[in-house]
C-alpha cells in the first residue's frame, strides 16, 4: 500500500508553521529529520511523569524509567536485528565512531598498520580515524570513488592487504545520496579476516538495515536522523567485538568493582555507558523506531524513490544547474551546484520563499576535493517530503538564479 502522505504530514506539527510568512518547505533531513509529535509527547511525558534516573534506584520510578529505557534499547536491538548486549547507547554516531576508533588504537593498531575508509566518508567517519592512526603511528587509506560518485571496488582487494586492521564505510552518502554495496563490502573483508564498520546514519531512515544480513562487525547511527530526539545515539557490535574493546570513559555505571587501587568494567553494552545516559532521548528514540515500523520501509522507500527521481528530473531542467554523482542506486539525497553563483547566496534567496536546504562541505571535504568543488547545495527528503515541495524547490531557484544572474 503506498504511503498517504497527509496523513504522514499530519503527524508533524512543525510542517503547518510558516516561514518568512510562506508554508515551510522543509528539504533538509538528512541533517536531521523533522520529530513526529508521538516521539515529542513521550518524550515530554517521561519528564512530566517519570522523571527518574535508570539503573540505580530500587524505587517505584527508577524502575518504571529502567524499564522504558531498557525496552528501547531491546526496540533497536530487534531494529537491527541484533543479538542481546550488542547495542550501546551513545550521544551519537560521531561517539560512537569513537568509541571503535580510540578502542582499536589502545587495544590492536601498531605502526605501519592500515585503516581503510572511502573518499565518500562524513568527517566523523575520517577523523577518529585520522586522530587515532597518528597517534599509533598507522595510516589511513582511501577507496577512491568515480566521477558517478560511486565506489571504485575494482580497487578494493589491492587495497585489502596484511596491514589492514578495519574497513569503515558509510552506508549512504551523506553528500550524494549514493548507496554502497555494504555486503559485497564485508564479504570481500570477512575473506581476509577483516572487521567492517558501517556507518548507517543516512541510511537507517530511509531503508532496512540489518545488521546479520550486511553481517557487519560495528554499526553506528543517530537517533535525529530517524526521527527520534537529538543526545542519543547508537552503536552496534558483535558480541564478540565489544567485549575485546576497553571503555572510552569511566565513570559510575560501568563499573564491576572499584577499590583505592583500581577498577574492573562490566561487560559491554554497560562498560561503554559511563554516566547517566540521555534518558528522555532514548525512550524517545524506542516511540521513534515504533513509528518507522509502523509505516514500513518497502512504503518509505517507494516513497521517497517516487520523489528523488520527480526531483531529480526537474532539477536537470534548470538551466546551468548541475546534479552531482549520478550513481543508480541513490538515496533521497540531491546534491547540486548552478553556474556562476554561490550556493550560500541561493540558500538565503530561497530561504525567503521558506524553502529550507543545507549548502557547504556537508562535513565532506575529502569527497568534495576529489569532485574539484568545495560547496554544493543539498535537498533532500523524507517521509513527509511532496512533490509540490519540489516544485516550491525549483521556482525559487529560477527566482535565485534570475537575482543572482
Ligand atoms: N551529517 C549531517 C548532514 O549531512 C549533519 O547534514
Amino acid at each position: 500500500m503506498a504511503l498517504d502522505v497527509n496523513k504522514i504530514r499530519a503527524d508533524f506539527p512543525i510542517l503547518s508553521t510558516r516561514v518568512h510568512n510562506r508554508p515551510l518547505v522543509y528539504l533538509d533531513s538528512a541533517a536531521t529529520a523533522l520529530k513526529p509529535k508521538i516521539v515529542a509527547d513521550r518524550v515530554y511525558t517521561h519528564y512530566l511523569l517519570e522523571t527518574s534516573n535508570v539503573h540505580r534506584g530500587l524505587h517505584y520510578l527508577s524502575d518504571q524509567a529502567t524499564s522504558a529505557f531498557e525496552a528501547a534499547r531491546h526496540k533497536i536491538q530487534t531494529f537491527l536485528g541484533a543479538d542481546e548486549n550488542e547495542i550501546v547507547l551513545t550521544h551519537g554516531t560521531t561517539e560512537a565512531i569513537n568509541i571503535v576508533a580510540i578502542g582499536f588504537a589502545n587495544t590492536f593498531l601498531k605502526a605501519d598498520d592500515e585503516i581503510l575508509i572511502t573518499e565518500l566518508e562524513h568527517h566523523s567517519n575520517i577523523v577518529p580515524w585520522q586522530i587515532n592512526a597518528k597517534r599509533v603511528g598507522a595510516k589511513v587509506k582511501f577507496i577512491p570513488v568515480n566521477s558517478e560518485g560511486e565506489l571504485d571496488l575494482t580497487k578494493l582487494d589491492m587495497l585489502l592487504t596484511k596491514k589492514t586492521k578495519l574497513v569503515a564505510v558509510t552506508a549512504l552518502s551523506n553528500t550524494l545520496g549514493s548507496k554502497i554495496p555494504v555486503k559485497k563490502i564485508t564479504q570481500a573483508c570477512h575473506a581476509k579476516n577483516i572487521p567492517v564498520l558501517v556507518d548507517a546514519a543516512q541510511a537507517v531512515a530511509n531503508m532496512k538495515v540489518d545488521v546479520k544480513d550486511w553481517d557487519c562487525d560495528f554499526l553506528a547511527f543517530s537517533g535525529h536522523k530517524l526521527f527520534g530526539p537529538t543526545g542519543v545515539g547508537v552503536l552496534f557490535g558483535k558480541n564478540e567485538w565489544l567485549n575485546k574493546l576497553p571503555p572510552l570513559f569511566g565513570g559510575g555505571a560501568m563499573i564491576e568493582k572499584v577499590t583505592c587501587e583500581g577498577s574492573t568494567f562490566l561487560d559491554a553494552p554497560f562498560r561503554f555507558e559511563a554516566g547517566t545516559p540521555d534518558i528522555a532521548s532514548v525512550i524517545g528514540l524506542g516511540t521513534a523506531i515504533d513509528y518507522v515500523n509502523k509505516i514500513g520501509f518497502s512504503d518509505i522507500e517507494e516513497h521517497e524513490q517516487m520523489i528523488l527521481a520527480y526531483a531529480t528530473a526537474r532539477l536537470a531542467e534548470i538551466k546551468k544547474l548541475t546534479i552531482l554523482g549520478s550513481a543508480p542506486n541513490k538515496g533521497p539525497i540531491i546534491s547540486f551546484t548552478i553556474e556562476g553563483v554561490h550556493p550560500q547566496d541561493v540558500a538565503s534567496i530561497i530561504d525567503r520563499e521558506g524553502v529550507a536546504i543545507r549548502t557547504g562541505h556537508h562535513c565532506t571535504q575529502p569527497l568534495l576535493a576529489r569532485l574539484g568543488i568545495t560547496s554544493t547545495m543539498r535537498a533532500s527528503f523524507s517521509i513527509y517530503s511532496t512533490k509540490e515541495d519540489v516544485d516550491v524547490l525549483c521556482q525559487s531557484l529560477d527566482k535565485a538564479i534570475y537575482m543572482l544572474g
